[in-house]
C-alpha cells in the first residue's frame, strides 16, 4: 500500500520536519487562512499534544500526529489507564486494546486483549497498514507484533501489581485471602472492616486516551489506546478495540472517539452515530450531546438486566466522554456527567495546546 504522507516519511523526514517547525508560524497563516489543524482529545492526551501540534502545524499527516500523542501515555506508567503500568484483569495480567482509522484511505487497524506490548497502538498500526484486516485478537495479536518486530514488554509495574493484589484481598469475606495486618493507628483508629470491595481511590475502573485529529489538508484521523476496564475478565474487549464505538473518522464528515464505560460506547455505536451526524450537519456539541441522550435512554433499559447501572439520584451510574472534530475545525468534548473527567485537551492555531472543561449532559 502506498501511502504518500505516512509514518516513515514522517519520522524518517525529522530533519526536514525540523526546518518546517521553525516555519510554523508562516503556516499557521496559510492555515487560518484556509484549513485550520485541530486536535482534540482526552485530558491524558496534553502531553503528547503538545509534542505533535508543532508537527502539525508544518503540515504533518493526521494518523502520525493520533498515534503519537497516544504513544506517550502508553509509556507512561504514571498512567494507570493506558499501557505500561495499566490496571490489569483480575487475573493480575495487563491486556490492552487499541485502534486507530485514517479517513483518507478510511481503513483502521485495531489489537484487542494483546499482553507484554509496550506500544498497542503501532500494532494497530501495521494491521492497518500491512493486513487486509480490521482487528487481531489476544495471543495472535501479540504473535502478529513479535512477526513485526515488537520486543516483548512486562507492563505490570510493581505499583499496579500490588493494586490489583489489595482489590484480590478485599474482594470477599468469603475466601481465604487476609490483606496486609491493619496499620498501626496514628490519629484515628483502624477501620474494623478489612473486607470490603476496594477500588482504589487512584485507578479509576474506566480510563483511555483518544485523540482525533484534523489535518491541514483536510483528512482526519483517529486513534484510541487503554488497558480496559480495571480488573476486567479475562479477555473482555472494550470499546477502544472497536471502531464504529470507542473510535471512528470519516473523510467526508469528521472524527469521534470516547472514554469511558465501554460498554454503553459499544451498544450505541456511539463514534460511528456521532460521525453520522456530523455527516448530516449537526455541530460537535449537537451530536455529541444527541448520543449521551440516546446512551441515557438506553441505559434504563439495560437495567432490566443489570440494576446497578442506575444509581441512586435514578441516573447512569458510570460516566462517559466524547471527543469530536468536524471538517470545518469545530470541535466539542462532552461527558455523561463530568464527575470522573471533567476536562479534555484541544489544540487549535488560535490556542495552542490546552485543557477545555468538558461540557456534561447531566450537571
Ligand atoms: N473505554 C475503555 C473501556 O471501557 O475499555
Amino acid at each position: 500500500m502506498s501511502l504518500p504522507l505516512s509514518r516513515r516519511a514522517f519520522v524518517g523526514g525529522s530533519a526536514g520536519l525540523a526546518a518546517s517547525c521553525a516555519s510554523a508560524r508562516e503556516v499557521r497563516a496559510v492555515s487560518s487562512a484556509g484549513r485550520k489543524p485541530v486536535m482534540v482529545g482526552s485530558e491524558n492526551a496534553l502531553p503528547g499534544m503538545q509534542a505533535q501540534f508543532e508537527h502539525l502545524l508544518a503540515g504533518g499527516a493526521p494518523l502520525d500526529a493520533a498515534i503519537e500523542v497516544c504513544k506517550v501515555a502508553e509509556a507512561d506508567p504514571k498512567d494507570t489507564s493506558v499501557g505500561l503500568g495499566g490496571t490489569p484483569n483480575e487475573d493480575g495480567v495487563v491486556q490492552l486494546d487499541a485502534a486507530c482509522m485514517d479517513g483518507r484511505i478510511h481503513k483502521s487497524g485495531a489489537v484487542a486483549a494483546i499482553e507484554d506490548i509496550l506500544h498497542p497502538i503501532e500494532v494497530a498500526r501495521i494491521v492497518l497498514e500491512r493486513t487486509d484486516h480490521c482487528q487481531i485478537f489476544g495471543a495472535d495479536a501479540y504473535r502478529f507484533a513479535r512477526a513485526h518486530g515488537f520486543p516483548h514488554t512486562e507492563l505490570l509495574t510493581e505499583e499496579s501489581r500490588a493494586v490489583w493484589m489489595k482489590w484480590k484481598e478485599g474482594l470477599s469475606d468469603q475466601d481465604d485471602r487476609l490483606g496486609p495486618p491493619p496499620a498501626p493507628p496514628k490519629s484515628a483508629p483502624p477501620s474494623k472492616d478489612t473486607k470490603t470491595s476496594f477500588v482504589p481511590a487512584r485507578f479509576e475502573r474506566h480510563g483511555t486516551i483518544h485523540c482525533s485529529v484534523l489535518a491541514l489538508d483536510g483528512n482526519v484521523a483517529c486513534a484510541t489506546s487503554t488497558s480496559g476496564l480495571a480488573f476486567k475478565i479475562p479477555g473482555r474487549v472494550g470499546d477502544s478495540a472497536i471502531v464504529g464505538a470507542g473510535l471512528y473518522c470519516d473523510g467526508e464528515a469528521g472524527s469521534a472517539g470516547s472514554t469511558g464505560r465501554g460498554e454503553a460506547s459499544i451498544l450505541a455505536c456511539a463514534s460511528a452515530m456521532i460521525v453520522e451526524q456530523l455527516r448530516n450537519g449537526r455541530a460537535p456539541k449537537d451530536a455529541g450531546m444527541e448520543i449521551l441522550r440516546r446512551i441515557v435512554r438506553e441505559t434504563e433499559r439495560q437495567a432490566l438486566w443489570q440494576p446497578a447501572l442506575i444509581g441512586p439520584d435514578g441516573r447512569p451510574s458510570f460516566d462517559i466522554q466524547f471527543y469530536i472534530v468536524a471538517l470545518d475545525g469545530s470541535f466539542a468534548g462532552v461527558t455523561l456527567k463530568g464527575k470522573t473527567h471533567a476536562r479534555f485537551a484541544v489544540s487549535e492555531p488560535d490556542g495552542g495546546p490546552r485543557l477545555e472543561a468538558l461540557e456534561a449532559l447531566l450537571t
